[in-house]
Protein backbone atom coordinates (compact mmCIF):
# COMPACT_ATOMS: atom_id res chain seq x y z
CA UNK A 1 0.00 0.00 0.00
CA UNK A 2 1.42 3.61 -0.35
CA UNK A 3 2.70 5.48 2.43
CA UNK A 4 -0.04 8.25 4.23
CA UNK A 5 1.63 11.52 4.09
CA UNK A 6 0.93 13.18 8.03
CA UNK A 7 0.12 16.28 9.24
CA UNK A 8 3.77 18.19 9.69
CA UNK A 9 4.79 17.67 13.21
CA UNK A 10 3.61 20.77 15.18
CA UNK A 11 0.75 21.55 13.07
CA UNK A 12 -2.83 20.04 13.11
CA UNK A 13 -6.35 19.75 11.37
CA UNK A 14 -9.06 21.74 12.61
CA UNK A 15 -11.68 19.38 12.50
CA UNK A 16 -15.33 20.05 11.47
CA UNK A 17 -16.16 18.87 15.14
CA UNK A 18 -13.76 21.70 16.76
CA UNK A 19 -14.87 24.32 14.36
CA UNK A 20 -18.15 25.49 16.85
CA UNK A 21 -15.28 25.96 19.80
CA UNK A 22 -13.01 27.54 17.50
CA UNK A 23 -16.22 29.86 15.75
CA UNK A 24 -17.19 31.14 18.98
CA UNK A 25 -13.80 32.31 19.95
CA UNK A 26 -13.48 34.28 16.93
CA UNK A 27 -16.53 35.75 17.16
CA UNK A 28 -16.79 36.61 20.80
CA UNK A 29 -13.58 37.71 20.46
CA UNK A 30 -14.45 39.90 17.43
CA UNK A 31 -17.38 41.43 19.01
CA UNK A 32 -15.38 42.25 22.38
CA UNK A 33 -12.05 44.17 20.41
CA UNK A 34 -14.58 45.79 18.15
CA UNK A 35 -16.60 47.44 21.15
CA UNK A 36 -13.26 48.87 22.26
CA UNK A 37 -13.13 50.55 19.10
CA UNK A 38 -10.32 48.23 17.11
CA UNK A 39 -11.09 47.50 13.29
CA UNK A 40 -9.19 44.30 12.01
CA UNK A 41 -6.15 44.65 9.60
CA UNK A 42 -4.61 41.62 7.90
CA UNK A 43 -0.66 41.46 7.01
CA UNK A 44 0.64 38.53 4.49
CA UNK A 45 1.88 35.15 6.41
CA UNK A 46 5.55 35.80 5.32
CA UNK A 47 7.58 38.95 5.47
CA UNK A 48 11.14 39.90 4.97
CA UNK A 49 13.19 37.75 7.77
CA UNK A 50 14.82 41.29 8.41
CA UNK A 51 11.70 42.90 9.83
CA UNK A 52 11.63 39.60 13.00
CA UNK A 53 15.50 40.01 13.44
CA UNK A 54 15.30 43.57 13.69
CA UNK A 55 12.08 43.92 16.23
CA UNK A 56 12.17 40.67 18.24
CA UNK A 57 16.07 41.03 18.87
CA UNK A 58 18.58 38.91 17.99
CA UNK A 59 18.99 37.05 20.89
CA UNK A 60 15.17 36.28 21.48
CA UNK A 61 14.45 32.70 21.20
CA UNK A 62 11.95 33.42 18.98
CA UNK A 63 14.39 34.90 16.62
CA UNK A 64 17.32 32.53 17.37
CA UNK A 65 16.10 29.35 17.50
CA UNK A 66 12.75 29.64 15.73
CA UNK A 67 12.48 31.48 12.76
CA UNK A 68 10.83 29.86 10.19
CA UNK A 69 12.88 30.70 7.13
CA UNK A 70 11.39 30.05 3.83
CA UNK A 71 14.16 28.73 1.24
CA UNK A 72 14.91 31.24 -1.32
CA UNK A 73 17.79 32.43 -3.68
CA UNK A 74 17.87 35.81 -1.78
CA UNK A 75 20.50 35.89 1.08
CA UNK A 76 18.46 37.13 3.98
CA UNK A 77 14.84 36.19 2.80
CA UNK A 78 11.59 35.51 3.47
CA UNK A 79 10.12 34.00 7.15
CA UNK A 80 7.23 32.66 8.62
CA UNK A 81 5.65 34.95 10.49
CA UNK A 82 6.26 33.98 14.72
CA UNK A 83 3.90 36.95 15.73
CA UNK A 84 1.53 39.67 14.45
CA UNK A 85 3.08 43.24 16.49
CA UNK A 86 6.23 43.62 14.04
CA UNK A 87 4.15 42.90 10.84
CA UNK A 88 1.28 45.57 11.75
CA UNK A 89 4.24 47.53 12.74
CA UNK A 90 5.57 47.75 9.16
CA UNK A 91 2.22 48.26 8.03
CA UNK A 92 1.04 51.07 9.93
CA UNK A 93 4.68 52.78 8.46
CA UNK A 94 4.25 51.64 5.36
CA UNK A 95 0.96 52.66 5.04
CA UNK A 96 1.34 56.09 6.70
CA UNK A 97 -1.40 55.49 9.55
CA UNK A 98 -0.44 57.32 11.45
CA UNK A 99 -1.11 60.83 8.97
CA UNK A 100 -4.68 59.40 8.94
CA UNK A 101 -5.48 58.63 12.48
CA UNK A 102 -4.31 59.83 15.77
CA UNK A 103 -4.21 56.45 17.23
CA UNK A 104 -4.58 53.01 15.21
CA UNK A 105 -6.35 50.76 17.36
CA UNK A 106 -5.89 47.37 15.15
CA UNK A 107 -6.69 43.94 15.92
CA UNK A 108 -5.84 41.03 13.70
CA UNK A 109 -6.57 37.22 13.96
CA UNK A 110 -4.58 34.52 12.24
CA UNK A 111 -1.91 31.77 12.00
CA UNK A 112 1.72 32.31 13.48
CA UNK A 113 4.43 29.81 13.03
CA UNK A 114 7.60 29.23 15.39
CA UNK A 115 10.04 26.17 14.87
CA UNK A 116 9.70 25.36 18.55
CA UNK A 117 9.56 21.79 20.30
CA UNK A 118 6.18 20.37 19.81
CA UNK A 119 4.60 19.88 23.21
CA UNK A 120 1.05 20.28 24.35
CA UNK A 121 0.04 24.01 23.82
CA UNK A 122 3.45 24.73 22.41
CA UNK A 123 3.12 23.85 18.01
CA UNK A 124 4.38 25.14 15.47
CA UNK A 125 1.68 26.63 13.91
CA UNK A 126 -0.45 28.25 16.21
CA UNK A 127 -3.36 31.14 15.99
CA UNK A 128 -2.90 34.43 18.18
CA UNK A 129 -5.54 36.61 18.13
CA UNK A 130 -3.78 39.93 18.63
CA UNK A 131 -4.62 43.59 19.53
CA UNK A 132 -2.50 46.91 18.98
CA UNK A 133 -3.00 50.59 19.74
CA UNK A 134 -0.16 52.81 17.77
CA UNK A 135 0.09 56.62 17.71
CA UNK A 136 2.23 59.62 17.96
CA UNK A 137 2.48 60.42 21.47
CA UNK A 138 0.04 57.97 22.91
CA UNK A 139 1.96 56.73 26.51
CA UNK A 140 -1.28 57.31 27.95
CA UNK A 141 -1.14 54.65 31.19
CA UNK A 142 -4.34 54.77 31.00
CA UNK A 143 -4.56 53.04 27.41
CA UNK A 144 -2.37 50.51 28.93
CA UNK A 145 -4.74 49.61 31.76
CA UNK A 146 -7.39 49.66 29.02
CA UNK A 147 -5.64 46.84 26.74
CA UNK A 148 -5.01 44.95 30.00
CA UNK A 149 -9.35 45.31 30.90
CA UNK A 150 -9.88 44.28 27.21
CA UNK A 151 -7.92 41.35 27.15
CA UNK A 152 -9.73 40.17 30.56
CA UNK A 153 -12.79 40.92 29.76
CA UNK A 154 -11.96 38.90 26.37
CA UNK A 155 -11.53 36.26 28.19
CA UNK A 156 -14.67 36.30 30.67
CA UNK A 157 -16.39 37.33 27.10
CA UNK A 158 -15.46 33.64 25.91
CA UNK A 159 -16.40 31.84 28.90
CA UNK A 160 -12.89 31.20 30.57
CA UNK A 161 -12.22 31.41 34.25
CA UNK A 162 -9.59 30.39 36.34
CA UNK A 163 -6.87 32.64 34.84
CA UNK A 164 -4.34 34.98 36.75
CA UNK A 165 -2.82 38.41 35.30
CA UNK A 166 0.49 39.20 36.27
CA UNK A 167 2.04 42.84 35.62
CA UNK A 168 4.94 44.58 35.69
CA UNK A 169 7.06 47.31 34.49
CA UNK A 170 10.57 47.86 32.88
CA UNK A 171 10.93 51.38 32.67
CA UNK A 172 12.20 53.39 29.67
CA UNK A 173 14.89 52.07 27.99
CA UNK A 174 17.29 53.69 29.81
CA UNK A 175 15.42 51.73 33.20
CA UNK A 176 15.76 48.64 31.32
CA UNK A 177 19.69 49.19 30.95
CA UNK A 178 19.75 49.65 34.65
CA UNK A 179 17.53 46.34 35.44
CA UNK A 180 19.95 44.74 33.02
CA UNK A 181 23.00 45.75 35.33
CA UNK A 182 21.15 45.19 38.21
CA UNK A 183 19.79 41.84 37.38
CA UNK A 184 23.89 40.82 35.91
CA UNK A 185 25.45 41.34 39.38
CA UNK A 186 22.74 39.55 41.45
CA UNK A 187 23.28 36.04 39.18
CA UNK A 188 26.65 36.59 38.90
CA UNK A 189 27.69 35.15 41.82
CA UNK A 190 25.41 31.77 40.37
CA UNK A 191 27.19 32.05 37.04
CA UNK A 192 28.19 28.48 37.12
CA UNK A 193 24.95 26.88 38.67
CA UNK A 194 22.96 28.74 35.77
CA UNK A 195 22.07 25.80 32.90
CA UNK A 196 24.68 26.69 29.81
CA UNK A 197 21.61 28.53 27.90
CA UNK A 198 21.71 30.92 30.44
CA UNK A 199 25.13 31.15 30.72
CA UNK A 200 25.53 32.62 27.75
CA UNK A 201 22.38 34.79 28.40
CA UNK A 202 24.00 36.20 30.76
CA UNK A 203 26.06 38.11 28.54
CA UNK A 204 23.90 38.55 25.80
CA UNK A 205 20.50 39.14 26.88
CA UNK A 206 20.11 38.65 30.76
CA UNK A 207 16.27 39.30 30.74
CA UNK A 208 16.19 35.84 29.20
CA UNK A 209 17.63 34.14 32.24
CA UNK A 210 14.26 34.92 33.86
CA UNK A 211 12.00 33.18 31.50
CA UNK A 212 14.28 29.98 31.33
CA UNK A 213 12.00 26.49 32.41
CA UNK A 214 14.95 25.10 34.05
CA UNK A 215 14.24 24.21 37.48
CA UNK A 216 17.92 24.62 38.55
CA UNK A 217 17.55 28.37 36.93
CA UNK A 218 14.02 29.09 38.14
CA UNK A 219 15.20 28.24 41.77
CA UNK A 220 18.34 30.86 41.19
CA UNK A 221 15.65 33.71 39.97
CA UNK A 222 13.34 33.40 43.17
CA UNK A 223 16.89 34.14 45.27
CA UNK A 224 17.04 37.47 43.34
CA UNK A 225 15.99 40.40 45.19
CA UNK A 226 15.78 43.68 43.23
CA UNK A 227 12.67 46.01 43.67
CA UNK A 228 11.69 49.48 41.45
CA UNK A 229 14.89 50.71 42.24
CA UNK A 230 16.06 50.46 38.76
CA UNK A 231 12.73 52.40 37.98
CA UNK A 232 12.93 56.41 37.45
CA UNK A 233 10.30 58.33 38.97
CA UNK A 234 8.97 58.83 35.76
CA UNK A 235 8.19 55.36 34.77
CA UNK A 236 6.95 54.26 38.43
CA UNK A 237 4.17 57.47 38.33
CA UNK A 238 3.44 55.73 35.08
CA UNK A 239 3.06 52.31 36.51
CA UNK A 240 1.40 53.54 39.42
CA UNK A 241 -1.45 55.42 36.94
CA UNK A 242 -1.81 52.03 34.64
CA UNK A 243 -2.38 50.43 38.37
CA UNK A 244 -4.88 52.82 39.58
CA UNK A 245 -7.13 52.42 36.45
CA UNK A 246 -7.13 48.99 36.42
CA UNK A 247 -8.04 48.98 40.38
CA UNK A 248 -10.78 51.38 39.35
CA UNK A 249 -12.29 48.97 36.77
CA UNK A 250 -12.32 46.36 39.24
CA UNK A 251 -9.45 44.62 37.56
CA UNK A 252 -7.84 41.85 39.51
CA UNK A 253 -4.08 41.44 39.06
CA UNK A 254 -0.55 40.16 40.94
CA UNK A 255 2.61 41.94 40.60
CA UNK A 256 5.41 40.34 39.73
CA UNK A 257 8.72 41.69 39.16
CA UNK A 258 10.12 38.70 37.22
CA UNK A 259 7.48 39.40 34.18
CA UNK A 260 9.71 40.62 31.23
CA UNK A 261 8.29 38.62 28.42
CA UNK A 262 10.58 36.92 25.97
CA UNK A 263 10.53 39.69 23.14
CA UNK A 264 13.19 42.63 23.37
CA UNK A 265 10.66 45.48 22.18
CA UNK A 266 9.01 46.11 25.63
CA UNK A 267 8.97 49.07 27.37
CA UNK A 268 7.28 50.19 30.84
CA UNK A 269 4.05 47.89 31.00
CA UNK A 270 4.44 44.25 30.31
CA UNK A 271 1.85 41.54 31.61
CA UNK A 272 1.20 37.75 30.77
CA UNK A 273 -2.17 36.38 31.56
CA UNK A 274 -1.79 32.37 32.80
CA UNK A 275 -3.95 29.47 33.13
CA UNK A 276 -2.39 27.56 35.88
CA UNK A 277 -4.45 24.36 35.13
CA UNK A 278 -2.66 24.35 31.75
CA UNK A 279 0.85 22.81 32.65
CA UNK A 280 4.32 24.26 31.62
CA UNK A 281 2.81 25.77 28.76
CA UNK A 282 0.42 27.88 30.94
CA UNK A 283 0.64 31.31 28.91
CA UNK A 284 -2.81 32.14 27.29
CA UNK A 285 -1.59 35.46 26.24
CA UNK A 286 0.91 38.57 26.92
CA UNK A 287 1.54 41.45 25.84
CA UNK A 288 2.84 45.28 27.01
CA UNK A 289 4.26 48.90 25.76
CA UNK A 290 6.58 49.07 22.92
CA UNK A 291 7.29 52.60 22.58
CA UNK A 292 10.46 52.12 20.21
CA UNK A 293 9.53 49.78 17.84
CA UNK A 294 7.94 51.97 15.03
CA UNK A 295 11.42 53.54 15.07
CA UNK A 296 13.58 50.79 15.29
CA UNK A 297 11.50 50.02 11.87
CA UNK A 298 11.81 53.39 10.45
CA UNK A 299 8.95 55.07 11.51
CA UNK A 300 9.27 57.90 13.90
CA UNK A 301 10.33 57.73 17.26
CA UNK A 302 7.32 59.44 18.35
CA UNK A 303 5.00 57.12 17.53
CA UNK A 304 4.56 54.87 20.31
CA UNK A 305 2.59 51.59 21.07
CA UNK A 306 0.79 48.70 23.08
CA UNK A 307 -0.75 45.40 22.59
CA UNK A 308 -1.06 41.82 23.09
CA UNK A 309 -1.79 38.55 21.93
CA UNK A 310 -3.77 35.37 23.09
CA UNK A 311 -2.79 32.29 22.06
CA UNK A 312 -5.75 30.21 20.27
CA UNK A 313 -4.90 26.79 20.63
CA UNK A 314 -4.47 27.38 24.76
CA UNK A 315 -7.52 29.35 24.85
CA UNK A 316 -9.29 25.60 23.23
CA UNK A 317 -7.32 23.43 25.68
CA UNK A 318 -8.53 25.54 28.54
CA UNK A 319 -12.30 25.64 26.73
CA UNK A 320 -12.57 22.17 27.22
CA UNK A 321 -12.60 21.03 30.39
CA UNK A 322 -15.51 23.99 31.20
CA UNK A 323 -19.30 22.57 29.69
CA UNK A 324 -19.99 25.05 26.89
CA UNK A 325 -22.84 23.80 24.35
CA UNK A 326 -22.31 25.09 21.04
CA UNK A 327 -25.49 24.02 18.80
CA UNK A 328 -24.40 24.09 14.85
CA UNK A 329 -26.38 20.90 13.88
CA UNK A 330 -29.20 21.50 10.79
CA UNK A 331 -32.79 22.61 11.64
CA UNK A 332 -34.19 20.50 9.33
CA UNK A 333 -33.25 16.85 7.74
CA UNK A 334 -35.01 15.81 4.64
CA UNK A 335 -35.21 11.95 4.59
CA UNK A 336 -36.89 10.71 1.38
CA UNK A 337 -37.48 6.67 0.38
CA UNK A 338 -37.70 6.70 -3.59
CA UNK A 339 -36.02 8.55 -6.54
CA UNK A 340 -39.13 10.11 -6.89
CA UNK A 341 -39.22 11.87 -3.18
CA UNK A 342 -35.55 11.81 -3.34
CA UNK A 343 -36.10 14.58 -6.65
CA UNK A 344 -38.86 16.33 -4.33
CA UNK A 345 -36.35 16.76 -1.05
CA UNK A 346 -33.72 18.25 -3.56
CA UNK A 347 -36.22 20.85 -4.71
CA UNK A 348 -37.16 21.33 -1.02
CA UNK A 349 -33.99 21.91 0.67
CA UNK A 350 -32.71 24.73 -2.04
CA UNK A 351 -36.37 26.27 -1.21
CA UNK A 352 -35.66 26.36 2.68
CA UNK A 353 -31.82 26.97 2.12
CA UNK A 354 -32.47 30.08 -0.05
CA UNK A 355 -34.99 31.57 3.33
CA UNK A 356 -32.01 31.12 5.17
CA UNK A 357 -32.87 27.60 6.99
CA UNK A 358 -29.69 25.55 8.13
CA UNK A 359 -31.09 22.47 5.59
CA UNK A 360 -29.77 19.18 4.73
CA UNK A 361 -30.91 16.53 2.52
CA UNK A 362 -29.59 13.03 2.51
CA UNK A 363 -29.18 11.74 -0.73
CA UNK A 364 -29.31 7.97 -0.11
CA UNK A 365 -32.60 6.47 0.42
CA UNK A 366 -31.94 4.20 2.90
CA UNK A 367 -34.20 2.54 5.76
CA UNK A 368 -36.37 4.41 8.13
CA UNK A 369 -34.13 3.46 10.72
CA UNK A 370 -30.83 3.79 9.16
CA UNK A 371 -31.78 7.31 8.06
CA UNK A 372 -32.81 7.88 11.77
CA UNK A 373 -29.84 6.74 12.88
CA UNK A 374 -28.07 9.50 10.79
CA UNK A 375 -30.29 12.02 12.04
CA UNK A 376 -29.62 11.23 15.42
CA UNK A 377 -25.74 11.48 14.92
CA UNK A 378 -25.68 14.88 13.04
CA UNK A 379 -27.75 16.13 15.99
CA UNK A 380 -30.65 17.04 13.38
CA UNK A 381 -33.21 19.61 15.26
CA UNK A 382 -35.61 18.17 12.66
CA UNK A 383 -36.27 15.56 9.95
CA UNK A 384 -38.66 16.23 6.81
CA UNK A 385 -39.45 12.52 5.75
CA UNK A 386 -40.78 12.49 2.26
CA UNK A 387 -41.98 9.05 0.93
CA UNK A 388 -44.88 8.06 -1.24
CA UNK A 389 -47.74 9.20 0.72
CA UNK A 390 -46.49 12.41 1.43
CA UNK A 391 -45.89 12.78 -2.12
CA UNK A 392 -49.69 12.17 -2.63
CA UNK A 393 -50.57 14.46 -0.59
CA UNK A 394 -48.13 17.42 -1.45
CA UNK A 395 -47.17 17.37 2.53
CA UNK A 396 -43.96 16.50 4.21
CA UNK A 397 -43.96 14.69 8.00
CA UNK A 398 -42.14 16.97 10.12
CA UNK A 399 -40.76 15.45 13.43
CA UNK A 400 -39.27 17.62 16.11
CA UNK A 401 -36.21 15.04 17.29
CA UNK A 402 -36.22 16.84 20.95
CA UNK A 403 -40.13 16.41 21.74
CA UNK A 404 -40.72 13.08 19.58
CA UNK A 405 -44.32 15.54 18.28
CA UNK A 406 -44.66 14.73 14.34
CA UNK A 407 -47.32 16.94 12.08
CA UNK A 408 -47.82 17.25 8.42
CA UNK A 409 -46.92 20.30 6.80
CA UNK A 410 -47.52 21.03 3.43
CA UNK A 411 -44.21 21.71 0.80
CA UNK A 412 -45.52 25.21 0.18
CA UNK A 413 -45.96 26.19 3.64
CA UNK A 414 -42.26 24.38 5.24
CA UNK A 415 -40.73 27.73 4.46
CA UNK A 416 -43.12 29.91 6.97
CA UNK A 417 -43.12 26.60 9.28
CA UNK A 418 -39.26 27.30 9.82
CA UNK A 419 -39.56 30.53 10.75
CA UNK A 420 -38.10 31.89 6.99
P1 LIG B 1 4.03 35.95 22.87
O1 LIG B 1 4.08 35.99 24.34
O2 LIG B 1 5.22 35.48 22.16
O3 LIG B 1 3.69 37.44 22.45
O4 LIG B 1 2.79 35.12 22.37
C1 LIG B 1 1.48 35.39 22.83
C2 LIG B 1 0.73 34.11 23.06
O5 LIG B 1 0.75 33.28 21.89
C3 LIG B 1 1.33 33.20 24.14
O6 LIG B 1 0.95 33.62 25.43
C4 LIG B 1 0.72 31.86 23.78
O7 LIG B 1 -0.61 31.74 24.27
C5 LIG B 1 0.68 31.92 22.27
N1 LIG B 1 1.84 31.18 21.72
C6 LIG B 1 3.10 31.63 21.53
N2 LIG B 1 3.87 30.66 21.00
C7 LIG B 1 3.09 29.57 20.86
C8 LIG B 1 3.29 28.23 20.36
N3 LIG B 1 4.46 27.84 19.87
N4 LIG B 1 2.25 27.36 20.38
C9 LIG B 1 1.03 27.75 20.84
N5 LIG B 1 0.78 29.00 21.32
C10 LIG B 1 1.78 29.90 21.32
C11 LIG B 1 3.57 37.87 21.17
O8 LIG B 1 3.48 37.15 20.22
C12 LIG B 1 3.42 39.38 21.08
N6 LIG B 1 3.31 39.72 19.64
C13 LIG B 1 2.25 39.87 21.86
C14 LIG B 1 2.06 41.35 21.75
C15 LIG B 1 1.19 41.99 20.95
N7 LIG B 1 2.76 42.27 22.40
C16 LIG B 1 2.35 43.46 22.03
N8 LIG B 1 1.41 43.31 21.14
Amino acid sequence: MTKKISVPRGTADILPADIPLWNHIEKQSRQCIEQYGYREIRTPIFEDSALFKRSLGQTSDVVNKQLLELAGDKKDGFALRPEGTAAVVRSYIENNLDRQEQLSKLYYIGSMFRGERPQKGRLREFHQIGVEAIGPKTSYPLLDAEMITLSVELLKRIGLTGFQLKINTLGTPEDKQKLSDVLRSQLEPYKTELCEDCQARMDRNVFRVLDCKNRGCKEIVSKLTFQDEYLSEESQDYYKQVKEGLDLLGISYEESPCLVRGLDYYTHTVFEISNPALGAQDALGAGGRYNKLVAQLGGSDEVHACGFALGMERLILSLEDQDLNFESSVDALILTFSDEALTKGFEVVHQLRKSGIKADLNFKTGSMKSQMRLANKVGAKNVLIIGDDELVKNAAAVKNMETGEQEEIKFESLVKFFGG
